[in-house]
């Protein structure tokens, strides 16, 4: 390593937002020293990370954020200078029947992480803070409009709950103790190693196993999908190009309703798993999720005008990939669901 080495401690680097970074930082820059922190819960996964088990530019150490002790004795020796935290509780339904946990990892981690961060900036050796946050802060939107970064926070599931406490902790530290943090809110992401308890990893798996597509309510509930390889470069440009002290928007005007993708999915499942066709007859409408959000919709006008960023993929290109990547990788989620992991759905209805 060198004076100029980029040296990154990503947390949550093996669930499925943060390992998609490790992938990008890893193929787009040489000289980078990545330290990932996970407490591999159900959601983190090393197979994740196992195209890089022998670079020696990726470290890895089992640390749950939100136990105090293991933070300090794990991390306060690595040598990083910058955060990127993506750690969290992540899945809606999990929130709704098992909020604590949302607040112990998603609120106490992310003080934490801000804790040992401060010590490093304190030393003069922290140069960014980046926190991973989403669009839910902002609550539900109606037919029109978009979050902007001046909407007001209206968290309306414990999970959005927790993530805005985390919001909030991020932005005093940066006004408190003048930190060089940045926080950015995405829109629901979508791609490879995404953890088949959400809408579009879980359908794909579902197709393929002839198996129930639970759609909750009717199906109208609207998300602004993003591919999680354009948010990575945005991260990777809000880590870089960011004002400390402000927060960015991603998404890519994506917006479509439940039932729209879960239809586009089986068309495309029709096309690369012929054997289920036609995958429609598999969909079942159930019941609502409490609380649902009826529409998430993202401007990322700042992040587009501010910085510079622009997103590669297309949402057909993407998509196709998506379903692709989890035909072909059979071996990476049959290991998941082999093991306890049931889905909310199967949770409500088949027990
Ligand atoms: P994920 O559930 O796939 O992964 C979360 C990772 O964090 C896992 O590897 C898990 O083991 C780890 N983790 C959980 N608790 C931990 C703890 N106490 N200590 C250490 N590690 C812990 O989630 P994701 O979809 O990759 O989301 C990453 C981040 O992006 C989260 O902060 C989430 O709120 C945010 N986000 C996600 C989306 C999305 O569509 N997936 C959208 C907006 C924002
Ligand atoms: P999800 O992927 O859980 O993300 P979020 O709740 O964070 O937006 O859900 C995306 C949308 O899909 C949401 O409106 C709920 C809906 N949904 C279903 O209709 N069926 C399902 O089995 C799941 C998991 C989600």
């Amino acid at each position: 390593m060198n004076s100029t080495t980029r040296k990154i401690l990503i947390t949550g680097g093996a669930g499925f937002i943060g390992s998609n970074f490790v992938h990008y930082i890893l193929e787009s820059y040489e000289d980078v020293k990545l330290f990932v922190i996970d407490k591999l819960t159900y959601a983190g996964n090393l197979k994740n990370l196992d195209r890089w088990k022998d670079d020696s530019r990726l470290d890895f150490l089992r640390v749950d954020i939100a136990d105090k002790n293991a933070v300090n004795t794990s991390c306060e020796n690595l040598d990083f200078n910058e955060v990127a935290h993506f750690a969290a509780e992540s899945h809606v339904d999990r929130s709704i029947t098992g909020p604590e946990e949302f607040v112990r990892t998603n609120v106490m981690g992310t003080f934490y992480m801000l804790e040992l961060a401060r010590k490093k900036y304190e030393q003069g050796s922290l140069t960014r803070f980046l926190h991973v946050s989403t669009d839910e802060v902002f609550g539900s939107l109606g037919e029109d409009g978009a979050f902007s970064e001046t909407t007001s926070y209206a968290p309306n599931s414990p999970y959005s709950a927790s993530k805005a406490g985390s919001d909030h902790l991020v932005r005093s530290y940066f006004h408190t103790y003048g930190m060089p943090v940045v926080t950015t809110n995405c829109s629901n992401n979508y791609g490879p190693f995404h953890f088949p308890e959400k809408l579009i990893p879980l359908m794909i798996l579902n197709c393929l196993q002839g198996k129930a597509l639970p759609v909750y309510g009717k199906g109208d509930n609207i998300r602004d999908w993003l591919y999680v390889k354009d948010h990575c470069s945005a991260i990777d440009l809000a880590m870089l190009k960011g004002v400390s002290g402000e927060t960015y928007n991603i998404g890519t005007r994506n917006e479509m309703n439940n039932l729209q993708i879960v239809e586009l999915i089986c068309t495309l499942m029709d096309k690369y798993h012929p054997a289920g066709a036609p995958h429609k007859k598999l969909i079942q409408f159930v019941k609502d999720r409490p609380g649902h959000d009826f529409r998430y919709a993202i401007d990322p006008s700042k992040i587009e005008n501010q910085l510079g960023w622009k997103p590669k993929y297309s949402f057909e290109t993407a998509i196709q990939e998506t379903v692709e990547w989890y035909i072909k990788n059979g071996d990476w989620w049959k290991e998941i669901l082999s093991g306890e992991y049931k889905s909310y759905y199967e949770m409500q209805y088949k027990n």
